[in-house]
């Protein structure tokens, strides 16, 4: 079972949108058996919030099944359960790392850096650009996707 924690600020925007795309993408390919995903924030400003409804009307614009989903924060805990923990930009990274402590078993990941173009993902909070953070994600899981198939962690 691969575990996978999708992580930013606010859990509401783009760690939800990027757990429901990478649940849809894993299913399509016959994988939904393989994987855990959930999402998180490293705030507290929004825990127990739905989804922005950006994300969802973008979710639901491509036919992307999504839960009643509740924003929460990152514990120290999730550092033992999930495989791997990948927030959407370098701050993310920052405050998972103060939050979890030491990454002694390179579990924590930028998501942009299993594409092409390493960068962050802008937040759509202040954007209000939901179709370049939903296009931005695919890109990065994409290529998350293509990582673990080349590290043989996916069993086809
Ligand atoms: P997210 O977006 O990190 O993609 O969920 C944000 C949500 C809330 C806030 C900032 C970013 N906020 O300042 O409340």
């Amino acid at each position: 079972m691969i575990k996978v924690l999708l992580v930013c600020l606010g859990n509401i925007c783009r760690s939800p949108m990027a757990e429901y795309i990478l649940k849809d993408m894993v299913k399509k390919q016959g994988l939904e058996e393989q994987f855990y995903i959930e999402s998180a924030a490293t705030s507290e400003g929004e825990i127990g919030n739905p989804m922005h409804t950006g994300t969802k009307n973008k979710l639901q614009q491509k036919n992307i099944p999504c839960g009643d989903h509740r924003a929460r924060k990152i514990t120290k805990q999730d550092y033992k359960k999930f495989d791997y923990i990948i927030g959407m930009e370098e701050q993310n990274v920052i405050h998972i790392k103060k939050i979890v402590g030491k990454d002694e078993e390179n579990k924590i990941y930028q998501l942009m850096d299993f594409s092409n173009q390493p960068r962050n993902i802008a937040d759509p909070w202040y954007t209000r650009n939901f179709d370049k953070t939903y296009e931005d994600i695919v890109e990065g899981l994409e290529g998350f996707m293509e990582y673990l198939k080349k590290e043989k962690k996916i069993d086809r």
